[in-house]
């Protein structure tokens, strides 16, 4: 398993029409060529993703995003109609494409040094929870990659807030690392909520982002045999944040969920976590850790 490569050996890579491991702002990405269907399939069998599931591809700059999709005022960081340059497996062969582009200075260099679009769904196999260390990328799918490079821990810890732009007013896919108020303050209008339609938000699971040990939202405490992830000061030793603060709550939520998980608990019982600012995207996938959205 190679460790530590460069971002220019991570662009060979991809050139090659191999997979690697990049690390992102909010959580690590297994990247592929997005216009290399050969690359891109052998992706989606690496994570064992359902084949209708798209994928988000990363780019440099807005320039380059706008080169691959059409885009109207609203559109930032945004599902697009689609216009050239991603393959259509990439897209599970809908009219629109997801693009992003990452904060994350090695994601910078690895695009820079490529110089064309790349798929990077999280670097996790399929509904598990999502990487946030090089450590746990590697884990989970570092046996099918040709490069994978070190970023440190993920600053973000929650994968991107998806927003489709496609119809009169902005919808909002997927909560994410950016919260509602954030986008709506660069659209200048509010998010319209999803529509359930599965069709729109394919990847909207409803069992998402699990560990192997089920999942106790809203506890108060352990129960016999499970781990307890308070939320605020208290005696507990496994905490998503002491101080309250949902920012660094969102950091660590995945990376603990994992520890957590890795000690083999009965159960795993999660403090409640206020739902405003980045708790709306926290709840979102706690409860799909456990299962609960359809
Ligand atoms: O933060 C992130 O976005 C990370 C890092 C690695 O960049 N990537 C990531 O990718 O979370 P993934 O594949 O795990 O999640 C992509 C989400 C899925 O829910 C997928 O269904 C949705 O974006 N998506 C992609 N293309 C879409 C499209 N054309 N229409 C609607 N949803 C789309
Ligand atoms: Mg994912």
């Amino acid at each position: 398993m190679p460790r530590g490569s460069t971002p220019s050996q991570a662009a060979a890579a991809l050139k090659a029409g191999s997979l690697i491991i990049l690390p992102t702002e909010t959580v690590y990405g297994l990247g592929a060529n997005a216009d290399d269907a050969t690359a891109v399939a052998r992706l989606f069998e690496a994570k064992g993703r359902p084949r209708f599931n798209p994928l988000i591809s990363h780019v440099a700059d807005a320039g380059a995003a706008m080169r691959i999709g059409y885009f109207d005022r609203h559109a930032e960081a945004l599902v697009v109609p689609f216009r050239q340059g991603v393959c259509d497996l990439a897209r599970a062969g809908l009219d629109t494409v997801a693009l992003r582009v990452p904060a994350h200075e090695t994601a910078q260099a690895i695009l820079g040094a490529f110089g064309r679009p790349v798929v990077a769904p999280s670097a996790n196999q399929s509904g598990r929870p999502s990487p946030t260390t090089f450590q746990d990328a590697m884990e989970e799918t570092g046996f099918a990659v040709a490069a994978a490079v070190d970023g440190g821990p993920c600053a973000v810890g929650l994968e991107s807030t998806v927003v489709a732009c496609i119809g009169p007013q902005p919808q909002l896919l997927r909560p994410g690392g950016l919260d509602r108020a954030a986008i709506e303050a660069v659209l200048g209008a509010p998010l319209a909520e999803a529509e359930t339609d599965a069709r729109r938000s394919p990847g909207r699971l409803a069992r998402h982002y699990a560990p192997a040990s089920p999942l106790r939202l809203e506890a108060d405490g352990a129960r016999d045999g499970e781990i307890f992830l308070g939320f605020g000061p208290g005696p507990e030793a496994w905490n998503l944040s002491p101080s309250r603060d949902l920012r660094e709550a969102a950091a660590n939520l995945f990376a603990l969920l994992r520890a957590a998980d890795r000690t083999h608990p009965a159960g795993i019982a999660v403090a409640p976590i206020p739902h405003e600012g980045l708790g709306e995207a926290i709840n979102d996938r706690l409860k799909r850790a456990a299962g609960f959205v359809g």
